[in-house]
């Protein structure tokens, strides 16, 4: 090589190193500048939500089923309890309340021990006293929460108790509407078996985790089974599919692709109106922006803020329509014949977003 070309190796590597460096402060300054946008966009986007959501319209019905939606509540602390209140309120004020939903993550952290577990108490029985509450139906999931120590305890507890109903590890429901003009159907099921992460959760019972991952085709074929039996949007009947992990999701833990391979093309194929699950600590309302027949799109209900412990920022998901970060809150749900009435409801039961679904 002559001097000349060293010269100019010389200056070429010096010019790769500005390049370089250029390039990337230029990418910080758009990853910056993304999250920044993605902040300000959701919340513009609930502040605004009158305006791109405006209040669908609503007549009351007396023959109907009104129930509520908790999830990720049994902690034992004060928000639990002030959610509880709002809850009790809101039925009182409501003309009462059929049943409650909850949604997993039933006794934080680490499930119970045994049918016998004080906490049985201190985070259900103690909590759910309000007189519009006291003589209601809890209908449970079980979330990845309590999959850590005893599982089937919580489910043998249901014996014991005369509101804890986990009646089993996925089941259905039938209920009849208040003056028997159209009959809903429950379908609980059990999402924590998909999740792969779950396995890895050093506290799991993974024993039990591990029966009902075998169970996973049987849940699925079940699932079928009760979809086909029982038209989701039949003239006089409606099926609402409950579950602990979230199908979409603007929280950490975000989309679960188990939940969209095997979930979300059974609820289009027979037009499932509403998923209602918890896991995500917050109060959201998600549907797939690319089912665009109104019908064959699932509403998705995020209800994890039952116990606090809020996530305070959420991440950019398209399918995200609306939502409620913390302190708590619940879900109002009432079924007519013809329409679902949906109401986000914050730790002092105040009205956050709503929406409804037709048949
Ligand atoms: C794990 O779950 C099984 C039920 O599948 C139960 O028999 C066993 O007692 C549980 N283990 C613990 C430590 O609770």
């Amino acid at each position: 090589m002559s001097d000349e070309d060293l010269i100019r190796t010389g200056k070429s590597s010096k010019i790769l190193s500005v390049v370089c460096v250029v390039t990337v402060l230029i990418g910080c300054v758009i990853f910056v500048g993304l999250v920044t946008v993605q902040t300000l966009y959701l919340s513009k986007r609930i502040r605004q939500s009158g305006i791109i959501f405006p209040n669908p319209p609503y007549t009351k019905d007396s023959d109907c089923l009104h129930f509520l939606v908790i999830g990720d509540f049994g902690r034992g602390n004060e928000m639990q309890k002030q959610v509880a209140q709002s809850m009790g309120d809101y039925c009182q004020q409501h003309d009462g309340c059929d049943f409650v939903i909850g949604t997993g993550d039933n006794i934080y952290p680490d499930g119970v021990k045994s049918i016998n577990d004080e906490q049985f108490k201190s985070k259900f029985e103690d909590i759910y006293t309000h007189p519009s509450l006291n003589q209601l139906d809890f209908y449970m999931v079980l979330g990845n929460h309590d999959y850590r120590s005893n599982p089937q305890a919580e489910i043998e507890y249901s014996k014991m108790s005369t509101r804890w109903k986990l009646l089993d590890y996925f089941y259905e429901l039938k209920k009849k509407s208040r003056l028997g003009g159209f009959e809903l159907n429950l379908i609980f099921t059990d999402t924590t078996p998909f999740h792969r992460l779950f396995y890895w959760d050093p506290k799991i019972n993974s024993t039990a985790l591990n029966e009902q991952k075998k169970r996973i085709p049987e849940q699925m074929k079940w699932l079928r089974q009760t979809l086909t039996s029982h038209e989701p949007r039949g003239d006089s009947t409606w099926s609402i599919v409950v579950g602990h992990s979230a199908v979409y999701s603007a929280s950490s833990h975000y989309d679960s692709q188990p939940l969209i391979d095997n979930f979300e093309p059974l609820f289009k194929q027979f037009q499932v109106p509403l998923y209602l699950c918890g896991h995500d600590h917050y109060l959201g309302w998600l549907a797939n922006r690319l089912i665009t027949n109104e019908k064959e799109k699932t509403q998705y209900v995020v209800s994890g803020a039952a116990g606090g412990n809020i996530y305070d920022r959420l991440k950019y998901n398209a399918n995200l329509l609306n939502y409620y970060i913390g302190p708590g809150g619940f879900f109002s749900v009432e079924v007519q014949k013809e329409l679902i009435f949906v109401r986000a409801l914050d730790e002092n039961g105040k009205e956050i977003f709503k929406f409804r679904i037709d048949k």
